[in-house]
């Protein structure tokens, strides 16, 4: 019997139905269905064959989702409808028992979660995967001096190990928040029924225990209508993909003629179709352009859940794809930039060349008079007055004569100012901790590995 007196409309049911993109959620559902049927059967709400032969069907099941071998058929709307379904093909009646004390709401919000969790999991590897190939990286480039730059502008001197591990500490961060996001899925919506619990004494707590859940959703209403897991994943993996974005925007700067700082290795650089001598950075573009999609997909979540009433409403199932979408986003993303830093070669001569432009050193000068007893803002001024004679007459300041630099500041004694000059001077003076001077980089480089270490595995 059905309560409905006319067929669905076509256009209705392609609107309504969720499994072309749920269908990846089998095996969440499935587990989800065995530790239920299990629960039913320990508290005597089905009896243990009847429980055996769910398990028997849902063996069967998960056998056909993983061989490629189920059949959907048309009336299935999302996932859950297609397993039950085709449970009570291969049980008969008592596969109609698996739907006991549950409710597609609880069943859809746990299979989310777990789906989550193990997104947030392999998040989480992949950055660690990530970081350490930046951190070998930035071992390997310990001492290369490079410009620093504010708007991209050559501002002062750094080693690339510094400006590597910039990035090892974003992910640091990264990986915390992905924690963050897996912990709020630690809570069971399972048992929740519809959204006001279920007519049977249930027991979440093993349900719970089997599916690798903390707790239990203390509140069946807020079970079944919550995904703030979802958004706190797609947070999670919006500011790394950000992060991400920026590497890649560096890389596609760096690799270019005018740089020359890195080259990219030919595994992950495409050609031009009609000009030969090119080599497209595309993979760092695309690190570049991927971060706003997921981005998007967390305003697009925000945008599903503002102002949606209690509880369960249709809306929610909106909420897959852009979580999916998002997930295998990012999880390229992360291995493309491992690959990419991993096959990086860099030019220590042209990174070098750009860090020798003695102007870089001009707060160095400043500095060594402020050492003097002159205050900083009037050192600025006898500095920017050295430059501006360096930048008119086409020299460095290094070239400056004895008598301009006398007529500058009585302070400046020639041969102290012209040691300040030598690129490593700039760079070793850097000595506050988490500056640029090597002891620092090494202590840094020491944190950021047992930081990492501490947080894997
Ligand atoms: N496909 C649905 C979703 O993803 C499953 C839950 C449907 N529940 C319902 N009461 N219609 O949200």
């Amino acid at each position: 019997m059905s309560r409905f007196s006319e067929p669905q409309d076509p256009i209705f049911r392609r609107l309504n139905t969720s499994l072309s993109f749920d269908q990846r959620l089998w095996p969440y559902d499935i587990q989800g269905s065995r530790a239920h049927a299990r629960m039913l059967a320990k508290q005597a709400i089905i009896g243990d064959n009847e429980r055996d032969e769910l398990l028997a069907a849902l063996s069967a099941v998960e056998a056909e989702l993983a061989g490629g071998t189920f059949v959907f058929e048309d009336d299935d709307e999302d996932i859950h409808m297609a397993v039950e379904r085709r449970v009570t093909q291969l049980a008969g009646a008592v596969g109609g028992k698996l739907h006991t004390a549950r409710s597609r709401n609880d069943q859809v919000a746990t299979d989310v979660a777990l789906f989550t969790r193990d997104g947030a999991g392999h998040a989480t590897r992949a950055i660690d995967a990530l970081a350490a190939t930046l951190l070998d990286a930035a071992e390997a480039h310990l001492d290369w001096p490079l410009p620093g730059y504010t708007h991209l502008q050559r501002a002062q001197p750094v080693y690339l190990s510094h400006h590597l591990l910039a990035y090892v500490w974003m992910l640091l961060r990264d990986r915390e928040r992905f924690a963050f996001a897996a912990g709020q899925t630690a809570a069971l919506p399972l048992g929740a029924g519809a959204l006001a619990g279920v007519n049977f004494d249930t027991d979440r707590g093993a349900v719970a225990a089997e599916l690798g859940f903390d707790r239990v959703a203390p509140n069946s209403i807020d079970a079944v209508s919550n995904r703030d897991f979802v958004l706190d994943y797609l947070a999670a993996a919006a500011t790394c993909a950000t992060h991400l974005s920026r590497l890649g925007a560096e890389l596609v700067l760096w690799s270019s003629e005018e740089f020359g700082f890195v080259t990219l290795s030919d595994a992950w650089t495409s050609g031009s179709s009609i000009m030969p001598q090119k080599k497209n950075p595309d993979a760092a573009e695309l690190l570049r352009a991927k971060a706003p999609r997921i981005v998007a997909h967390l305003g697009a979540l925000h945008g599903v859940m503002h102002a949606l009433p209690l509880t369960y409403n249709k809306d929610l199932q909106e909420d897959k794809e852009h979580l999916f979408d998002a997930v295998d986003t990012l999880d390229l993303c992360l291995a493309s930039a491992a690959g990419m830093i991993g096959g990086a070669r860099f030019n220590r001569d042209r990174m070098s060349a750009a860090a020798s432009d003695d102007l870089i050193a001009a707060t160095d000068v400043a500095d060594h008079l402020v050492k003097q007893g002159v205050p900083f803002r009037e050192c600025h001024g006898i500095v920017a007055g050295l430059v501006r004679v360096a930048v008119d007459s086409g020299r460095c300041l290094g070239d400056l004569t004895d008598g301009e630099l006398a007529a500058a500041s009585a302070r400046l004694h020639p041969p102290a100012f012209r040691a300040l000059l030598e690129q490593r001077a700039w760079l070793e003076s850097k000595v506050s901790e988490g500056g640029t001077s090597l002891a620092r980089v090494r202590e840094q480089l020491a944190a950021a590995r047992a930081a990492l270490a501490a947080g894997a595995g």
